[in-house]
């Protein structure tokens, strides 16, 4: 830092900012400490900040699940379907078709979101099985929100987070507006089950890794799942069907998104407070918007708008676009973090993108503000990790990781692996948690747990609470 050619004013500035988004290694274990109380709490009878769903997926799959499945995935930018073939032995085969979301879909009303994903799934089974089908396909709901459950084929939506906010969705149970659609259309698919992303990349991955610990998504938002023994989850005593011991498996989804929303141990800036109050959604999802791929972005703008008024970056430039909410998309901070280009030239074009003129040092300033954010997001994400390896008693864990921060963020993977080190202190030379890259959760991780749930069903198990079961007899 001590190299760049600025005045000493912002040079004071990015000292303080770089001090208010480094977090130490004993800063990171507080927070791991806090995380598992809150893990427990989410458990409890009582609740917590953070919801910790049980998603009724009471199996490993073993790799030898056989079947043909649909599922879909509603993502930030577009509706994944994709036909999944699984052939046992742990061997997949899929074929896909991505679906452009409609403009504005983000915030629209929830008729035209099932309306779009009925006519998305009516295309694709008209172009894959022009001769029509003899049964209706079985489908994987990916739905990557925090939604309640007492079946696993029920979504009741807890609320939008990422930035959607579709009205009349939140409280609702989203599986039978999306069978209504389909029902309607006459497409022959019925939803069997309502999956999370962390939950399908839980069984993807752990379908072809027995070592699978956890499913992680590091990208527009952030999450993670585990399964936790029935017989520790306080909240579900009395409710369980009669075939379920404390020893049988169920697989949380933490929503971990929500962690600390009391504001008790994350280091938070003015930036992130600025964030959370402008959000559609104040006071929630804390965790995710200091970190995810939605918000990074954001947060490096929020600090340049910042220095841009006290006049220290970008003089006598237009950068009225700058003063846009999430103008910046998590690929700024990304080209700029680690960007090795001469004169910084990658991140001249990106910023012209924008519109921006920028001059080298101004760049210089943006590569050292977006090594924070970067840092700053890599250390925090893997607290949730180190959590749920403390609350099981995990020496030795593959946690299987996606999503587009996790994908494309340069150093995302090894400023990661740096903070496991930190907050674990391992004395051996080879690290015994390591983030894998995981299987595709929301295409075969949905299909594996259609397979395993049509095979709960057809040996006559739950998969839900007593009460749901009983009434759906
Ligand atoms: C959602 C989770 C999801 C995560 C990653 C969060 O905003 O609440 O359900 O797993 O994003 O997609």
């Amino acid at each position: 830092m001590s190299s760049l050619n600025v005045s000493t004013q912002l040079q004071k500035e990015i000292s303080r900012i770089r001090d208010d988004l480094t977090v130490s290694a004993k800063t990171l274990q507080t927070i791991t400490d806090h995380f598992v109380h809150e893990l427990d709490k989410g458990l409890s009878k009582k609740g917590g900040n953070i919801p910790m769903i049980p998603v009724w997926v009471m199996d490993y799959p073993t790799g030898q699940e056989t079947g043909e499945y649909l599922a879909i995935d509603l993502g930030g930018t577009n509706l994944r379907v994709v036909y999944v073939t699984l052939k046992g032995n742990h061997e997949f085969e899929t074929q896909q078709t991505k679906y452009s979301l409609p403009e504005g879909i983000r915030t629209a009303e929830a008729d035209e979101l099932f309306e779009f994903i009925g006519l998305s799934l009516q295309t694709f089974v008209a172009d894959n099985f022009p001769s029509g089908v003899s049964h209706p396909i079985p489908l994987g709901f990916t739905f990557s929100y925090p939604a309640s459950q007492d079946i696993i084929s029920e979504g009741i939506l807890q609320r939008w987070t990422k930035g959607y906010d579709i009205h009349g969705v939140e409280g609702q149970d989203v599986v039978p507006m999306l069978q209504k659609v389909l029902h309607k259309m006459k497409v022959p698919v019925e939803v069997v089950a309502l999956i999370n992303d962390t939950t399908g990349t839980l069984v993807a991955s752990t379908y072809t890794d027995r070592e699978t610990r956890m499913g992680l998504i590091f990208g527009t938002g952030v999450n993670g799942a585990y399964y936790e023994k029935c017989g520790n989850i306080p909240k579900l005593e009395g409710k369980y069907a009669d075939d379920v011991s404390p020893d049988t498996p169920m697989a949380i989804n933490c929503e971990y998104g929500s962690f600390d929303n009391e504001h008790l141990v994350l280091p938070r800036t003015k930036y992130d407070i600025q964030i959370d109050e402008e959000s559609p959604r104040p006071g929630q999802q804390s965790f995710e918007k200091m970190i995810s791929g939605y918000y990074m972005g954001e947060v490096l703008r929020v600090i340049v708008a910042d220095l841009v008024h006290q006049k220290l970056l970008f003089r006598d430039q237009n950068i009225k676009s700058l003063e846009e909410p999430y103008i910046m998309d998590s690929s700024f901070p990304s080209v700029f973090d680690l960007d090795t280009s001469p004169q910084l030239l990658d991140s001249r074009d990106k910023l012209k993108l924008l519109g921006v003129d920028s001059a080298y040092e101004d760049r210089q300033v943006l590569q050292q503000l977006a090594a924070y954010v970067g840092e700053r997001a890599a250390r925090l994400s893997v607290c949730g990790i180190a959590a749920i390896c403390k609350k099981r008693n995990y020496k030795t864990a593959h946690c299987a990781a996606d999503g587009s921060v996790y994908d494309k963020y340069p150093g995302f993977k090894e400023r990661a692996a740096q903070a496991l080190r930190d907050i674990f202190e391992w004395e051996h030379v080879e690290d015994s948690i390591v983030i894998v890259h995981a299987e595709d959760g929301s295409g075969v991780g949905a299909a594996v747990i259609a397979a395993l749930t049509q095979k709960r069903l057809q040996k006559g198990q739950s998969v839900g609470t007593k009460a749901k079961m009983t009434r759906t007899e």
